[in-house]
């Protein structure tokens, strides 16, 4: 097992206002899972997803990862398990404007990976395993919403992640880009054996995996 969670909530503000995003989750995912996250809008997903990526702090509950558990306080633990084992795809990419591709990848890393040779070689590695070869050095406004998008994917493979968390990935392309990157998504799956966890709406995702997870007012139906 790669990941753990024991019933873990997230209440977000206080009294009056309280919402309580997520209710008890247990959760367990394996090293080279492809496992989506579905659920309608406000159940939860990117909350649940945010808190696995360590984006995020769980309000309860407790979280194993590799086997340990991770505690909050543990700045050190935390920034390796960020730097090295865990990617995050946004659904508005949130690749930054002013650098190429290849150093929106390059950046991603700049903790982890302290030799910029190094770096670089796995940044142009990873833009060729999603088929952006010939578009390094490009900039994101010369790139359509399906190429950013697999930017953000080599991005997230950085530092050789064990599990890549992406929320709605698909939400902002059309969908001929949707089923090109369900495909990149599973053949990085099948052939680093990174594990993908995505929260989607998209019943044509859904279908092609074989593992969903299903959120309901914060808690997994
Ligand atoms: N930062 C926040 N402050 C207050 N409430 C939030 C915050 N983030 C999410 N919520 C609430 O938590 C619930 C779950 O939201 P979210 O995880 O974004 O769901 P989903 O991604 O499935 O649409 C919703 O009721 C939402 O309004
Ligand atoms: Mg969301």
């Amino acid at each position: 097992m790669l990941m753990q969670l024991k019933k873990i909530t997230k209440v977000f503000g206080t009294d009056i206002a309280e919402v309580r995003a997520l209710k008890g989750i247990d959760l367990e995912v394996d090293a080279g899972a492809f496992t989506a996250v579905s659920g309608p809008s406000g159940s939860g997903k990117s909350t649940l997803l945010n808190i696995i990526g360590l984006l995020d702090d769980a309000t309860s509950g407790e979280y194993y990862f590799d086997g340990e558990k991770i505690d909050n306080s543990n700045e050190q633990h935390i920034n390796h398990l960020r730097a090295f084992d865990l990617g995050f795809i946004f659904q508005d990419f949130n690749l930054l404007p002013v650098l190429t591709a290849q150093e929106n990848v390059e950046m991603s890393a700049l903790s982890s990976i302290s030799n910029a040779q190094e770096r670089k070689a796995q940044a142009q590695h990873f833009l060729e395993q999603v088929g952006l070869e010939d578009k390094m050095n490009a900039f994101p406004n010369q790139l359509s919403g399906g190429q950013q998008q697999r930017v953000s994917v080599a991005r997230s493979l950085m530092g050789e992640s064990k599990l890549i968390l992406a929320d709605e990935p698909t939400a902002n392309l059309d969908s001929e880009n949707t089923l090109k990157l369900i495909e990149l998504m599973r053949k990085l799956n099948q052939d680093l054996g990174t594990a993908f966890l995505f929260s989607t709406h998209d019943e044509r995702l859904l279908a092609k995996v074989n593992n969903t997870i299903k959120l309901l007012d914060g808690e997994i139906v």
